[in-house]
């Protein structure tokens, strides 16, 4: 396939830069008037439209429009059962996300529905989301399980995730999410018990059945320590699970800080964060990801990515979609809050959302940006004004055309 008359193609890097940190996250390399090249759904070649080449395949002329690296979407939780709008109308009546858990809704609301959910049934929810995401631009995602917090429940997520993999093209990759919530049965001093079941029982199944790439612990207050955290990822590191975790959400936690000495491959959250955070995250292979679309739903303070970038970190960005705490998978939103609430230039945002949350999936060498030799994931808006446009027109559609794998996606 051949794009060509691209009014700007953005997001052009070396194939050996896998993040960008600090100062040069506010870069975004552009080509205008380019034209882009694409065989065996790979980035063949692009340049200015004057060295554009003859080619008698599909040609789509991208007048007016740019092309950007698709979104890779480094933290959701599309796969769960229903919706849970009774809790929203709670959260307006005044309880918070902690109050709502503690009263046996949140995560172990959508627990015992998920349970109560045949596979084929969850399948079909989650690829309709799925669908949905990839219609905004998403062409590689991170899927967690942890609304089944059994073996046989958390096996059932994650077999579903791998379906979603082997039926759909875009990128995906598993996340085992034992330790999101204990169940009621564990609760009031069986905790270490469903510790011992995640890393005796579930980490080993798992592995052998090779259903998850990484491993995520919700290490906050009233849900799991530091300690419980540390056990956990050391159970996964014996196969090869690196972390991918929830950290200071609700508090000052110590997640960043047990995350970072796990060698985890991203913290996620980060609303609770400060110097001491930021310490320790430097000079560490692990990406901070703000998830500013949870911010937004439960009115509680955005991660400080701003003053990390200022710091020299690199950060990314991420949806959360799920259905408790943010129940939107659309990252072009998540551009838009990044700017508007956590003071982040476009560049920085876009940046964020596309190579830094590809190596917050462990995927930068093939994925998140126009690079010769990575997948042709990428999409082409409709006529914009300029890539600022993009997260300031905060509810309009702009994705046009999406290409994965270099072939157009029609959902
Ligand atoms: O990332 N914080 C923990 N987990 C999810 C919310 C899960 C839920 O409420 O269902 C999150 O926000
Ligand atoms: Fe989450």
């Amino acid at each position: 396939m051949l794009i060509k008359n691209i009014k700007s193609l953005v997001g052009i890097l070396p194939k050996d830069k896998l993040r960008l940190c600090g100062e040069e996250m506010n870069h975004l390399e552009t080509i205008n008037n380019a034209y882009l090249l694409i065989e065996k759904g790979l980035i063949k070649d692009f340049g200015k439209m004057a060295q554009c080449p003859n080619y008698d395949g599909q040609v789509v002329d991208a007048t007016g429009k740019m092309a950007l690296p698709s979104f890779c979407d480094s933290h959701t939780h599309i796969v769960f059962a229903g919706s849970r709008e009774t809790e929203f109308l709670d959260k307006i009546n005044g309880l918070s996300y902690e109050e709502i858990a503690k009263r046996g809704g949140g995560i172990l609301n959508s627990a015992k529905r998920l349970h109560n959910t045949s596979e084929d049934e969850l399948y079909e929810q989650a690829l309709k989301r799925l669908k949905m995401v990839i219609g905004f631009g998403t062409g590689a995602i991170e899927i967690k399980s942890g609304y089944g917090l059994s073996t046989e429940d958390e096996l059932k997520m994650l077999r579903v995730i791998k379906r979603l993999s082997d039926r759909m093209p875009v990128k995906i990759r598993a996340t085992f999410l034992g330790a999101h919530a204990f169940p009621q049965e564990y609760k009031n001093g069986r905790e270490d018990e469903y510790i011992s079941l995640i890393c005796d029982e579930m980490l080993p199944k798992i592995a052998e059945q090779k259903l998850a790439d990484f491993v995520d612990v919700f290490c906050d207050k009233g849900f799991f320590t530091v300690e419980q955290t540390a056990k956990i990822l050391s159970a996964a590191q014996q196969y090869g699970m690196r972390g991918k975790i929830h950290a200071n959400e609700l508090d000052f936690s110590g997640g960043v800080q047990v995350g970072v000495a796990h060698n985890a491959l991203s913290v996620d959250h980060l609303e609770a964060s400060g110097e001491n955070e930021i310490k320790a995250l430097k000079g560490s292979q692990t990406m901070p990801t703000g998830l500013p679309g949870c911010s937004f739903f439960l009115n509680i303070p955005y991660a400080p990515l701003k003053k990390m970038i200022e710091s020299g970190l690199p950060v990314a960005l991420a949806t959360d979609f799920n259905p408790g705490s943010t129940p939107s998978g659309n990252m072009k939103m998540v551009l838009s809050l990044a700017c508007i609430k956590m003071k982040l230039t476009p560049a920085q945002a876009i940046n964020a959302a596309t190579i830094n949350g590809a190596y917050a999936l462990g995927i930068s060498n093939h994925y998140g940006s126009i690079t010769k030799g990575k997948a042709a994931n990428i999409f082409i808006t409709k006529e914009i004004p300029s890539i600022e446009y993009i997260p300031y027109s905060y509810t309009e559609p702009i994705v046009d055309t999406v290409i994965i794998n270099g072939e157009i996606f029609n959902h």
